[in-house]
């Protein structure tokens, strides 16, 4: 026994300290300097490394100003000050919606816009969207957070299996997660905060089917966590709509999943044909419901502003100024759109004063596997749908303008 936890003990102890060091030197290296994120700069533009991972508690946080805001930066960028514009909205909330919205993205298709989906289902899941939170990421307005937003971005690439990052990313603010965020058996590398979780319900369904092997067996949950839906088809407005009304879903592809608890019987039977908590015409009567109990997605609490939009506009402004793919003039031009990782990470640019990537594409992807949660090693796949190559240019573009931060090995 001895000798066994004698073994286990010092490989241990060589890692915990192994990241200390890591947080420690990053630590040192940070000089704090006073910036809100809007408003006029007053900042001597240092030539030290902006800024790293750092340790802070919600104590401080106050009083931590922003050592070098991002949108510094970008102002003082030739290329990236014409491309950002951090006034454009980014989620689309019920307040939003005109005619006039309503005819320009008809013209589009999802996710850049609304062609061929029904008016009734887009104005029903955006009339649910109608608080004042629905409009912003943070829970209470940006003004109202003085200092500095310092956030996380964590992609799922190989990159961060045996990166030590967990305590560094769980420093920040906030954590942004995605797809199959697999934390179970990697906490030390990507640590277990969350406050935002990215995905389209495609992309969510099949998290939980190719990942549920590695850990990945529900979507993360939580009282302060919130999701934010990229409107990549009908089924994420469905799904958006049944998730806030807390029924199952009446129609299309993921008709009879339940993404909240239909009401508190759900807590001790399996229940999906029980009455749902709300009344509405959507509680049609669901016959064809078959198979296993429907996924509970979103735990309790399904108000609404638990449940985040992108907006359309920022997605095609995103492809447009960030990720003008040469496969949109391609035959898979109608399938090309940024990946779910890049959507979160520019949704953080937009909305952050720092931002951290970590498990992001960087130029020696082949020295690492897919995932970091994969069993053997497996080479980065290129989709069609996706530009992987155009998104490392562009964190590589980033990073070098003091943008973000992107961890590299
Ligand atoms: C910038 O800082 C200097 C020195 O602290 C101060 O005199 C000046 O008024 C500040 N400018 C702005 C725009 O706040
Ligand atoms: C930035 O976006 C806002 C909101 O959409 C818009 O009103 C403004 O004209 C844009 N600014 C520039 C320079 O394009
Ligand atoms: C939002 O809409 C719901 C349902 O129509 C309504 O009950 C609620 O009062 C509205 N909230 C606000 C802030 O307008
Ligand atoms: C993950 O890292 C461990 C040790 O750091 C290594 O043994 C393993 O092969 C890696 N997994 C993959 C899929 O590369």
């Amino acid at each position: 026994m001895g000798l066994q936890r004698g073994r286990l003990f010092w490989p241990l102890l060589l890692l915990a300290a192994a990241c200390s060091g890591i947080l420690v030197a990053l630590y040192s290296a940070v000089e704090l300097h006073l910036g809100p994120r809007t408003g006029a700069r007053n900042t001597t533009s240092s030539s030290r490394a902006f800024f790293g991972p750092k340790a802070s508690n919600s104590r401080t946080r106050k009083n931590l100003l922003c050592q070098h805001p991002l949108s510094l930066a970008v102002q003082q960028h030739p290329r990236f000050r014409n491309l950002f514009n951090l006034s454009t909205p980014v989620l689309l909330s019920g307040d939003l919606f005109t005619q006039q919205l309503w005819d320009s993205l008809s013209q589009h298709k999802a996710p850049y816009g609304w062609q061929g989906l029904s008016h009734q289902a887009i104005t029903s899941t955006l009339s649910l969207l109608n608080g004042s939170e629905s409009a912003r990421l943070f829970a209470v307005s940006r003004e109202l957070l003085p200092g500095c937003i310092r956030c996380a971005v964590v992609g799922n690439g190989g990159i961060l299996n045996g990166s030590c990052q967990g305590q560094n990313i769980d420093a920040h603010d906030y954590v942004f997660r995605l797809n199959g965020a697999v934390i179970k058996g990697f906490k030390n590398d990507v640590g277990t905060k969350i406050s935002f979780y990215g995905f389209t319900v495609n992309t969510m369904k099949n998290s939980l089917i190719s990942y549920s092997n590695v850990g990945f067996t529900s979507v993360p949950q939580g009282q302060h966590l919130r999701y934010i839906f990229i409107p990549s088809d009908i089924r994420d407005y469905t799904m958006l709509r049944s998730a806030i009304l807390g029924v199952p879903v009446p129609e299309g592809t993921d008709k009879g999943d339940s993404p909240a608890p239909t009401g508190p019987s759900t807590a001790t039977a399996p229940a999906p044909f029980t009455s749902p908590r709300s009344t509405t015409a959507l509680a049609a009567p669901f016959t064809s419901i078959v198979g296993p109990r429907p996924q509970t997605y979103f735990g309790p609490d399904s108000s609404a502003s638990k449940f985040k939009l992108l907006h359309p506009d920022f997605i095609s402004y995103l492809r447009e100024r960030f990720l003008k793919s040469k496969l949109i003039n391609t035959k898979f031009g109608d399938l090309y759109m940024p990946s779910t990782g890049a959507l979160m990470l520019l949704t953080a640019l937009h909305t952050c004063d720092q931002v951290s990537a970590y498990g992001f594409i960087t130029s020696n992807y082949q020295k690492f596997s897919d995932h970091y949660f994969d069993q053997t090693k497996k080479p980065l796949i290129f989709y069609a749908n996706h530009d992987l190559s155009l998104e490392a240019t562009l964190w590589r573009d980033l990073h070098k303008a003091g943008i973000l931060w992107l961890y590299q090995r």
